[in-house]
């Protein structure tokens, strides 16, 4: 038996459909019912016969809760573990910590306890360091506490920590560390807000870059990590480093939508993070944008998937023709 966590967000409910379609005996951990309709959208951009959903046995459970999960391990062999909080507003710290350190270490706890034989953890490039000769970033670039970090930088790092302890247990760990990951689905939340807000003749860009790689890709590696002899290792998933523009401009062209004109400089989205925080602290309304969104929104990160491509010898989308079919899932 295979456990999920997070199956009702982007990267759980694609590594669902793939695993359903390979056989596995799936577990996928859900919250609220209204979910498992996202992840039934998710099917219907692969296949016509949604009744695949049905082979998954859903289980109710908050991953921060241990007496809700324990019952989930039972007769567990590998766990996925995709679930997270991603935030960027200051406010929303101590709840990631609580979901993705605490509900990080539970699952690392109970594989353990359950002797579970492997997990694939999803990290995240927010949990590397940066290069430091302003090269490309690699696995061991060493993530730094002494730097500015966002609050969801320090929780993936923390819960990297967690798995890391795992595998001193006797328990193998894969961790994937993805750049922005785009993929249908979930249009209205994370990255899949660029393609609504593009869709809805968003105006504005930014130079800044960083790593982008398809949903696809993504669980693709998992799966390929997870069925290897591969263990105890970090794999970046990158399969571009492009800018924010021409990821923005892509996405117009496909939709055949006016490209994006006005330019935004970093004093403007520096002046814009602090007034969005007033505002947040009067109206106690989510910022619009927060420090360190606005701040990613220009610096130049560069990451280098160079690891995988030889370990397991793993070939990445290109990200335009990513972006071209999610584009013709949107509109469909
Ligand atoms: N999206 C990206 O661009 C990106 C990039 C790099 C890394 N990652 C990492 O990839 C992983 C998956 O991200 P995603 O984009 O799929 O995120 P997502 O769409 O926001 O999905 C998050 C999932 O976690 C679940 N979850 C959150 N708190 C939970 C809790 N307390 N108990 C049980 N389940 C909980 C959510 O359940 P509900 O549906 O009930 O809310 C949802 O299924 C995360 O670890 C994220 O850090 C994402």
């Amino acid at each position: 038996m295979i456990l999920v966590t997070g199956g009702t967000g982007l990267v759980g409910a694609h590594l669902l459909y793939h695993l359903v379609k390979n056989d596995e005996k799936v577990r996928a951990i859900y919250r609220s019912k209204e979910k498992i309709d996202a992840v039934k959208k998710v099917f219907s951009y692969y296949t016509e016969d949604i009744s695949l959903i049905s082979k998954i046995e859903w289980f109710q459970a908050d991953i921060t809760e241990v007496p809700a999960m324990i019952p989930a391990f039972v007769g567990v062999q590998k766990v996925y573990h995709c679930a997270a909080f991603i935030s960027f507003n200051p406010k929303d710290y101590r709840e990631m910590r609580k979901v993705n350190i605490h509900g990080t270490a539970i699952i690392v706890n109970l594989s353990i306890d359950a002797k579970v034989e492997k997990i694939c953890f999803v990290g995240s490039i927010a949990s590397v360091g940066d290069a430091v000769d302003g090269g490309f970033i690699t696995e061991e670039n060493e993530w730094n506490k002494e730097v500015d970090n966002s609050g969801y930088s320090i929780t993936k790092f923390g819960a990297e920590m967690e798995v890391w302890r795992a595998s001193q247990e006797e328990v193998a760990v894969v961790i994937v560390n993805p750049g922005i990951i785009l993929g249908s689905g979930f249009f209205k939340s994370g990255s899949g807000k660029l393609f609504n807000q593009v869709a809805n003749g968003f105006n504005y860009y930014t130079e800044g870059i960083t790593g982008f790689v398809g949903v696809r890709d993504v669980v693709k590696a998992m799966m390929l990590l997870m069925n290897s002899e591969v263990k105890n290792e970090r794999f970046i998933l990158v399969s571009e480093n492009k800018t924010f523009k021409d990821v923005l401009f892509s996405i117009a062209d496909d939709f055949g939508k006016k490209r994006p004109s006005k330019k935004i400089n970093s004093w403007q989205t520096s002046i814009l993070w602090r007034f969005s925080a007033f505002v947040s602290k009067i109206t106690g309304v989510a910022p619009l944008l927060s420090k360190y969104s606005a701040r990613s929104a220009h610096s130049t990160s560069k990451y280098s998937s160079e690891k995988i491509k030889k370990s397991i010898h793993f070939q990445f989308e290109d990200i335009n023709s990513v972006i071209k079919q999610v584009c013709i899932d949107y509109k469909n």
